[in-house]
């Protein structure tokens, strides 16, 4: 049988967000590449110039661009919510999968993916949603934590839970120890919970996004 990338045509196309590193989106690569993701990312948009995210995609050769967020340190302007939406029906993106995106999605973007945004977050939700998750329980002095693949909808981390991995929290752990433990259960938890949504994703054309 032939591998999923014999025929990249027919891979669903990803369009990627991303604000920083772009970690999980390198292991997301890395599945595609061993063939364990069938897909294939057709743009990577981030709200941040400097983002590693964007050279990442740049030394892979992926389309990539900087998408102007607007004046605000946090929002998504409606321009830049525009923007996004346009890009990635352009390119003809199947689903979004924001990898370490930092800022709230809205219409159009929402309602032109509807049911098609799928978002890592670390924590286990709807523990801890928001900002700095990992701080977040090492504050409330949990003893678990996790990860969570979601779809993402108008609230904050609301959306349907899609896959969750558990992740220990041990007497003495420092804030930057929880947040790499969660990193690692990200990297096992992201590819394969993808790969699941993805394959249950009705075919392009009977609920895809809006053309
Ligand atoms: C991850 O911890 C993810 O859960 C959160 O942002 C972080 C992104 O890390 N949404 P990276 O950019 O993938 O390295």
């Amino acid at each position: 049988m032939p591998a999923p990338t014999d025929f990249p045509g027919t891979l669903p196309r990803l369009g990627i967000l991303g604000s920083g590193e772009g970690s999980n989106f390198g292991i997301l690569l890395d599945a595609m590449d061993a063939g364990r993701l069938p897909a294939q990312v057709a743009l990577v948009l981030s709200d941040n110039p400097g983002a590693r995210i964007l050279q990442r995609a740049a030394a892979r050769g992926i389309p990539h661009a900087w998408v102007d967020p607007g004046d605000h340190p946090n929002r998504f302007s409606p321009a830049a919510q525009q923007s996004v939406s346009d890009q990635f029906r352009e390119a003809g993106c199947a689903v979004i999968v924001c990898a370490g995106f930092m800022r709230r999605l809205k219409n159009p973007v929402l309602s032109d993916f509807a049911g098609r945004i799928v978002n890592i977050h670390p924590s286990l939700l709807p523990a801890f949603p928001g900002r700095e998750a990992w701080k977040q329980a090492f504050e409330a002095a949990a003893t678990e934590t996790g990860c969570t693949v979601h779809l993402i909808d108008a609230g904050i981390d609301t959306g349907p839970i899609l896959a969750q991995s558990r992740v220990p929290i041990y007497p003495g752990d420092s804030i930057d120890d929880i947040r790499r433990r969660i990193q690692t259960a990200e990297h096992e938890l992201f590819p394969a919970a993808l790969r699941d949504f993805l394959a249950a994703l009705p075919p392009a054309g009977e609920s895809g996004p809006k053309p």
